[in-house]
């Protein structure tokens, strides 16, 4: 990493009252979001890679969050880790005081639905479907269906600032439309957790800018606690704090 990058997120970590000290962390759990001593490793042949290095984290109910980092420092198999999309090597992740590296298959699959909406970088849209079909589809996942479904849809649609794209197809929406869609169909089920990797990596900055302040708006008006992995230092003055990754070392 080269001196300035460094000395930039430096002072971006600063900006944001960053203290390079330690979170607290409180002895029950407390936390919407809590890693203790999460680590993964990946052993090949050849090597022994430690791509997660004994990670503690806790992020707070109703805070925006943003974890940044290079390039292959261990962001997106963190974030896998803490919604349950991948089992850490040790440790222990809690979700709204549950832990989930305890549960059964079954049990995650149970507890992701109903409380976790996850958001990918390349939208994840089925091309075929239009924006409300497309809304419909996770509703029905989640036990929804007919019309309910479809009144359901209308109103994340809506909430999400696309009342008039609801019957176009995918290949017909712009990055910032398809990544509000995208939004939607995580808001479905009303969950209190939301993570994203990269949303706005393929949007230009206005696109990406509407799209971090409607999820700000979530976290503050539903309480929804939402943590988003970035490369973008143009998003960064609507998180509530900011953590950074490097060579799979969490710092805060
Ligand atoms: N299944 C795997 N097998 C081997 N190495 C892996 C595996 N998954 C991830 N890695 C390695 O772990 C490191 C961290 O990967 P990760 O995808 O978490 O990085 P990242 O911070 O999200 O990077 P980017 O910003 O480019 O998305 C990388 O060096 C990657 O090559
Ligand atoms: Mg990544």
């Amino acid at each position: 990493m080269t001196k300035e990058f460094e000395q930039m997120t430096d002072s971006i970590i600063q900006s944001h009252n960053f203290a390079k000290s330690k979170y607290q962390m409180s002895s029950t759990i407390a936390g919407a979001i809590v890693a203790k001593g999460v680590e993964m490793v990946i052993n090949s042949k050849q090597q022994r890679l430690q791509i997660l290095k004994e990670i503690y984290w806790e992020i707070q109910k109703g805070d925006i969050e943003i974890l940044m980092g290079p390039s292959g420092s261990g962001k997106t198999t963190l974030l896998s880790i803490l919604a349950g999309l991948l089992t850490p090597t040790a440790g222990n992740v809690y979700l709204l005081g549950e832990e989930i590296t305890t549960m059964s298959r079954t049990e995650l699959a149970r507890f992701r639905r109903h409380h976790i909406g996850f958001i990918f970088q390349d939208f994840n849209l089925f091309p075929a479907l239009t924006a409300i079909e497309n809304v419909e589809a996770a509703l029905n996942v989640k036990g929804i269906r007919g019309k309910l479904a479809r009144k359901e849809a209308q109103a994340l649609l809506e909430q999400v600032g696309l009342a008039d794209k609801t019957k176009q197809l995918p290949r017909d929406l712009s990055g910032g439309q398809k990544q509000r869609v995208a939004i939607a169909r995580a808001l479905t089920g009303h969950p209190q957790v939301i993570m994203a990797d990269e949303p706005t990596a393929a949007l230009d900055s206005h696109s990406g800018h509407l799209v971090m302040e409607l999820l700000r708006g979530l976290a503050k008006e539903q309480g929804c606690t939402v943590l988003i992995v970035t490369h973008d230092p143009r998003i960064l003055d609507l998180a509530d704090r900011v953590a950074y990754m490097e060579d799979g070392v969490l710092k805060y």
